[in-house]
This record gives C-alpha cells, structure tokens and sequence, in this order.
C-alpha cells in the first residue's frame, strides 16, 4: 500500500483529499501545523474513515522540522502539498509572511523529496495564475498574467519552482493542479470547510442563513455578464480531492506524458453570484438576506474553466452540481450549528 504525506491535513480540501485516498486504498500521514487547519478536522478524519491518520504538527517552513518527518517515514512514495497560506486580502497586507510560509514551505519539500528519492508530488495551485483571462473557458496553455495579489504570486512562482525542479531532476514528476472555486463538505457533514471569519462566497452565504451573519452583500452588480454579478467555476471539494488521488496514481504508474503537467480543476461552467445565491435558495427554503453593494477590488469579473486535459489525462469526471454543492454546504453548516450548541 503506497505511504502519501498530505501536508495541510488539517485543512479544507487537505482533510477531504485524505478521505479520498484512503477511501481508494492508500495509506497516508498527515503534516499541519494547525496555524491554519483544525487539530479536529484531524479526529473527525479518522472517525469517518475508521482508522487514526497520523498528523506531524510541524511547521514546514522550519527545514530540519520538516525533515523529521521524512527521517520518520522512510517509506513515502508521493506528497500532496496543500500547506499554504490562502487569504487574498491577507496576503496584500502581509506579503512577506506569505512569501515566507507559501515559498519556504515548498522549497522545503521539494528538499526532502529529492534527498529522500519521493518522486511522486503534486502541487495544490490556483485558477487564480490566471487573473482576467483573455479567452474563456481557460485553458492550461493560456498565458499567465501578473498576479493579483501576493497569494496568487506564491502559486505562480510555485508552478515555477516545480517546473525548474522536475528540470533539474530527472525522474521525479509534480503535477500542477489549479483549482477554481472548491465549495461544499463531504456528505456524512463530519467535515467541511471551517472558517469562523471567511472572506469567500459560500461561507458566508451559509453563515447568513444560519444566522451568524445578519446579512451579506453581493459586491457589484453592474459587470458585463448575465445578471451582472461575478461568474467562477464552483466545483465541489469531493471533486477536487478525488482529482488529487487520480494524479498520483496515474503519477505513480508513470502515465502522464511529461515529469511536470498542469490541470485544471473547474466543472467548466460559470455560475454567477446571483445563480449561486439562488440556488442555495432553493435547496435551503430560506430567503437569503443580501444587498449589492460595491465592486471589490481586485475581483476577477468571469473565470470558468475548460478541463478537458483533467477528464482525458487524469479520468476526471466531476459528479457534483451547484444545487448537490449547495445542499453539502448548507448541510455542514446546519451540522456545525448543532456541534456548537451542544
Ligand atoms: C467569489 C465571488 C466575490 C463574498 C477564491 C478564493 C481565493 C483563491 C481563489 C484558492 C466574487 C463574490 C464574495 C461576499 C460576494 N482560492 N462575493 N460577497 O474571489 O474567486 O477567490 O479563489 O486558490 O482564496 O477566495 O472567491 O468566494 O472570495 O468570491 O459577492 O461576501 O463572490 O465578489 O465575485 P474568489 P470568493
């Protein structure tokens, strides 16, 4: 049975990504720090699964911290590396923390990938390299345009880092996977996305209707698409995570046609603001409590993707549809609001 390290376990598409690999007969370890994940998502984990998944609470920007991990598990065959800080705002504010986290951490395990022979990784990236693409769907071989902010300029030079790396060492293969906009929780709602004060869509419309939030606001809606709210491509994070088990299997088995490749991870369909809302709408009962208010900074207008590569080179189909991503999320967060009130 092949030993995966997940770094960032603890984390939203890190705790359902090791569901999926274990669910598809891998054995995995986790590495989180917590600084970001919960140390709970961690038991919720091994209580789905049945079994304890072990997590190095270490921080992989700290080089020898994270080589203990290596040191320990001699027999590691592939890593996902998720760890990163993920905030936009956050970044802009901060730039040299996330530098230092998002960059330090990676070039870490690209060290002890190639000091300890793993030769199987693959890289958590972001639709977010694309910025305001030229041509919609995008595809992988559009150009990457200047990054939006330092979080997005982490991933770039991220894909960057993983390219020279695979250049310089002959037989190890990264895949590059940039995810559009993941949504929603595993169905048994014992995990999901947790985030007391989250700055994305979903969140924060489940946090309204639940009544955490008094309200919301939809940021613009006087851009040039159908209703004039923003269009991203949500993707359910089930997807997501069985995208990552498929790399590696198909990076293991040596199938893909060059040591690093990049996917994209979309349904290749674009919701806007105002359809998602929506929808929540309608699988909740409810009447959500928004108003549209200003444009904000830095948002991309309309971003889908085309994942033909994903499907054809990877076997990808995603299965889940904005109403079933909905209805997860709404589930999760009326599971999280009975956890607290007990
Ligand atoms: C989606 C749409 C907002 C909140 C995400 C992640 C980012 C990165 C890239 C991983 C936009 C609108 C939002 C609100 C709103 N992730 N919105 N009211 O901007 O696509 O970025 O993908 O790599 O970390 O956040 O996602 O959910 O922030 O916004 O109207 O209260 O929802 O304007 O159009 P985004 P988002």
């Amino acid at each position: 049975m092949s030993k995966i390290l997940v770094t960032g376990g603890c984390g939203y598409i890190g705790s359902h990504t090791i569901v999926d690999l274990v669910d598809h007969g891998f054995e995995v370890i986790s590495a989180d720090n917590l600084s970001r994940g919960f140390g709970e998502m961690n038991d919720k984990v091994s209580k789905l699964l049945g079994k304890s998944i072990h997590n190095y609470a270490v921080d992989l920007s700290d080089a020898a911290a994270t080589r203990t991990i290596f040191e320990a598990n001699p027999d590691i065959e592939g890593i996902i590396h998720f760890a990163a800080y993920k905030s936009v705002p956050e970044s802009v504010d901060a730039p040299l923390m996330y530098y230092k986290n998002n960059i330090g951490s990676l070039i870490n395990i690209l060290e002890c990938a190639k000091e300890f022979g793993v030769k199987n990784v693959v890289f958590s990236s972001s639709c977010s390299v694309y910025g305001n693409a030229d041509t919609l769907p995008v595809t992988e071989t559009a150009p990457l345009k200047e990054a939006e902010s330092p979080y997005a300029a982490t991933k770039q030079m991220g894909e960057q880092i993983c390219a020279d790396f695979v250049k310089g060492n002959p037989g190890f293969k990264i895949v590059l996977l940039r995810y559009f906009n993941p949504v929603g929780a595993h169905e048994s709602t014992l995990i999901g996305e947790m985030n007391q004060r989250p700055e994305n869509l979903v969140p924060i419309v489940t946090q309204t209707a639940i009544g955490i939030r008094s309200g919301m606001t939809v940021f613009g809606d006087d851009y040039d698409t159908r209703d004039g709210s923003c269009v991203r491509d949500y993707i359910h994070v089930m997807d997501i995570a069985h995208a990552h088990t498929l790399a590696l299997q198909k990076s293991i088995e040596n199938a893909l046609p060059s040591g690093c490749e990049v996917f994209n991870l979309g349904t290749g369909e674009g919701v806007t603001v105002l359809e998602l809302i929506k929808a929540f709408e309608s699988v909740s009962g409810l009447k959500l409590n928004y108003n549209i208010g200003p444009r904000r900074a830095g948002d991309v207008i309309k971003v889908y993707a085309d994942n033909t590569k994903a499907k054809t080179l990877l076997g990808w189909q995603p299965g889940y549809d904005i109403t079933t991503m909905m209805q997860t999320a709404w589930n999760w967060q009326q599971a999280l609001a009975k956890e607290t009130a007990q």
